[in-house]
């Protein structure tokens, strides 16, 4: 009988794809996949670190999961990504059901570890439990994720991060930043495109920093438009600093790239963004997205932004309010300031009690809130090509997807299917919902 997997994902979408790519190393070893505990011999989780809670909610769902180990004693509890980089051995005390600790660049010993010469798990053996560590050659060059969506696919294309961020634990658990070849990428954007993928994400922590032999970002999503197939790109997480104007370019005149870019601001007041390393100006940041704007005022404009920084005045927060109003984004990620261990900012004390971080954040989500609402209402009268995602949850009969610029829109149809796009024309916004009717029916 084989051995059945269950994975729990924490985090970005880079722990997506790992998780994925972990489902398909176990997979050519005979495991079968399962959503239920009950039936799980091997439990993954593959967890994340970039603010305390993510940390806490992990640690608190493992330690719900010790249950199933009552029942079951011989199965095991693999803990993979970023928290099992950052707390290594101390995991092992903190929480007494694991039996592994994988960091984000061992995974290509999980067979070995698991099917080939298991540790006998004993207290003693800590060390031989715990893989962690970077290298810097680890790109899992030929092994490709397990393709689970039915039309959706990301795609890692680098790993690490070179910048220091002062608040950012990212560097200290994913190592310096690799990227994978370019014919790699493309031999897995092609796979996927024959298995029905039409939309890719490509992914990495500064994707637009993406180079390989003379292959740069901009190269590269030209090279993946050309598949046949690919109809939608969409890429997460730029950085400001990379964006060139032959990047702005290539964006603006490929038709499969979707009209819509994630460029997170993190804080509207220089001085700020000076402490927090970011390496550019709030000046430089309108004008890139005034070059997309400029262009296409319906252009998707997403963010991620921290309240309560370390240090953060109350003159800084306000010009972040600011910031915010000026850039009219689409929506937006925003976090109360966490301090992570062994980043430059948490040496600092903090001034800012957590409710004061709290309360700055509830006031950056409400002026958020109205800009979303306000920039949804522009779409109204509109049509848009919508990528159907899912039936809706509270009518069978209607049916969710996105628009280019990555905008939710709920549609009433009898013929749509997930993975089709259906034209529709936006007929109101209800909640912050868009709503729309197909124009082809
Ligand atoms: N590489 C991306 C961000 C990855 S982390 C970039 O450079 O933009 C995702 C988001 O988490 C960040 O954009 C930031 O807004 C938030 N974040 C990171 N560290 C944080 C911390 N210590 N406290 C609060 N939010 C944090
Ligand atoms: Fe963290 Fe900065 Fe790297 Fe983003 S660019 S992952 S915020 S260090
Ligand atoms: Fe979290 Fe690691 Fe991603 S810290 S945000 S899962 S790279």
């Amino acid at each position: 009988m084989s051995l059945h997997y269950l994975i729990d994902t924490y985090g970005c979408q880079m722990n997506e794809y790992d998780s994925a790519l972990i489902a398909s190393m176990l997979e050519k070893n005979g495991c079968e996949p399962t959503e239920d505990p009950n039936e799980a011999d091997l439990f993954f989780f593959n967890t994340c670190s970039v603010r305390e809670k993510a940390e806490e909610s992990a640690k608190a769902r493992i330690s719900k999961m010790k249950f199933y180990k009552k029942r079951r004693p011989w199965i095991k509890f693999i803990v993979t990504g970023c928290m099992a980089e950052h707390l290594g051995p101390r995991l092992i005390d903190q929480v007494d059901c694991i039996d592994y600790v994988i960091g984000p660049d061992k995974y290509n010993q999980i067979p070995e570890i698991l099917f080939k010469h298991p540790v006998i798990v004993k207290k003693h053996n800590v060390q031989e439990r715990v893989l962690t560590g970077f290298d810097i050659e680890e790109n899992y060059i030929g092994e490709y994720a397990k393709i689970a969506h039915p039309f959706s696919s990301y795609v890692t294309i680098q790993r690490g991060c070179n910048f220091r961020c002062s608040y950012c634990i990212v560097p200290f658990v994913r190592g310096r930043e690799k990227y994978r070849a370019a014919d790699d990428v493309i031999y897995e954007v092609e796979k996927a495109s024959e298995r029905g993928i039409s939309e890719i994400c490509l992914l990495g922590q500064t994707v637009n920093a993406y180079r390989n032999h003379g292959t740069d970002f901009a190269d590269l999503l030209v090279k993946i438009s050309e598949i046949p197939g690919i109809r939608r790109i969409r890429f997460m997480s730029p950085h400001p600093r990379f964006y060139t104007e032959k990047l702005i370019d290539v964006l603006q005149s490929v038709p499969e790239i979707c009209p819509h870019a994630h460029i997170p601001l993190q804080s509207g007041s220089d001085a700020i963004l000076d402490k927090m390393k970011r390496r550019y100006k709030v000046d430089d940041f309108m004008r890139i997205l005034e070059k997309f704007r400029g262009k296409n005022p319906d252009y998707g404009l997403t963010t991620d932004i921290i309240a309560g920084f370390v240090g953060e005045s109350d003159e800084d927060f306000e010009q972040t309010l600011a910031a915010v109003k000026e850039a009219q984004f689409d929506a937006a990620f925003m976090f109360a300031y966490s301090p992570r261990e062994g980043t430059v900012s948490a040496q600092e004390t903090e001034t800012l009690s957590e409710e004061q971080k709290q309360e700055r954040l509830a006031r950056l989500v409400e002026l958020q809130n109205s800009i979303t609402l306000k920039r949804n209402k522009l779409m109204i009268g509109k049509t848009e090509e919508i990528l159907v995602e899912r039936p809706s949850s509270k009518d069978p009969n209607e049916w969710v997807g996105k628009t280019g610029s990555f905008k939710k829109v709920v549609f009433a149809s009898k013929t749509a299917k997930p993975g089709d796009y259906v034209k529709c024309h936006i007929n109101e916004v209800r909640g912050w919902t868009l709503r729309g009717t197909p124009v082809t029916e």
